[in-house]
C-alpha cells in the first residue's frame, strides 16, 4: 500500500438513481477504492447487487472496485465478477470450505484477494490463509445492512489479526467495514486498520459526499 490509509466508500448507501454522479463525487473527494456489497439473501438477510452493477461502476470510474461477496458458493461467481471489472474480490471464511483454492482462483483471475469473517467468527479461523491474501477485512457489524452501529468489541480481533499478519505476511493491511464514522474511525485506526469502508457516513452525510469523506479523514 503506497498511502498510509485508504477510504473505500460503500455504494450500498448511494442514491442509485444517480450512481454515476455519486461515484464521480466520491472520486473527486479523494475516495481510494469503491466498495460494492454483493448479498444473496441467504448468507445475509438482504439482497443487493451483482455483476451488472460492478460492470456499470467499471464504466464510470477507474478507481479499484472492492467487491465484498456476502454470498453462498462464491466460487461459482468469481469469474463473472472479475469479467465485470472487479479489482478486489473478498470472500467470507464462513462460505468457503476450500479457501485455499478460492484464493488461488481469485489471483488467477487477476484480482486482489481479500478474506473476511463475521463478528462471531474467531480470528484463528482465517490464520491458515493469511499467506495467500492481499488484505484482511474485519467486519465491525453483522453483514447485511448499512447504517448499523459499530461494534467496538471487534477491536481486540483487529489487534490479534495484526499480530498474526506481522508474523506471517507483514505487508498485508487490515480493512474494516461496518459503522465507520467520524466517531469510530479513530479507534479502528489506532487498533491497526488502514483501509476504511464507509457507507452511510459518506453517502448520507447531510452536507454531501465530499464533506462525508473529509470528516472521516479529519479524524485519522
Ligand atoms: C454491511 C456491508 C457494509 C455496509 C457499510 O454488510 O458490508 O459495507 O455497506 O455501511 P455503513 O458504513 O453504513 O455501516
Ligand atoms: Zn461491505
Amino acid at each position: 500500500m503506497n498511502k498510509e490509509y485508504l477510504i473505500s466508500p460503500s455504494i450500498l448507501s448511494a442514491d442509485f438513481t444517480q450512481l454515476g454522479d455519486q461515484l464521480k463525487r466520491a472520486e473527486d473527494a479523494g475516495a481510494d477504492w469503491i466498495h460494492i456489497d454483493v448479498m444473496d439473501g441467504q448468507f445475509v438477510p438482504n439482497i443487493s447487487m451483482g455483476p451488472v452493477i460492478v460492470e456499470a461502476c467499471r464504466r464510470i470510474t477507474d478507481l479499484p472496485l472492492d467487491v465484498h461477496l456476502m454470498i453462498i458458493d462464491p466460487e461459482k461467481y468469481l469469474e463473472d465478477f472479475a469479467d465485470a471489472g472487479a479489482s478486489n474480490l473478498t470472500v467470507h471464511i464462513e462460505t468457503c470450505p476450500r479457501m485455499d483454492q478460492t484464493l488461488d482462483k481469485i489471483r488467477e483471475l487477476g484480482c486482489k484477494s481479500g478474506i473476511t469473517l463475521k463478528p462471531a467468527t474467531s480470528a484463528e479461523k482465517i490464520k491458515p490463509y493469511l499467506e495467500k491474501v492481499d488484505f484482511v477485512l474485519v467486519m465491525t457489524v453483522n453483514p447485511g445492512f448499512s447504517g448499523q452501529s459499530f461494534m467496538p468489541e471487534m477491536m481486540p480481533k483487529i489487534r490479534d489479526i495484526r499480530m498474526m499478519l506481522d508474523e506471517i505476511n507483514p505487508e498485508v493491511p487490515i480493512e474494516v467495514d461496518g459503522g465507520i464514522s467520524p466517531s469510530t474511525i479513530g479507534q479502528a485506526y489506532e487498533n491497526g486498520a488502514r483501509i476504511f469502508v464507509s457507507g452511510s457516513a459518506i453517502f448520507d452525510h447531510p452536507d454531501g459526499i465530499k464533506t462525508g469523506i473529509k470528516s472521516l479523514k479529519d479524524k485519522i
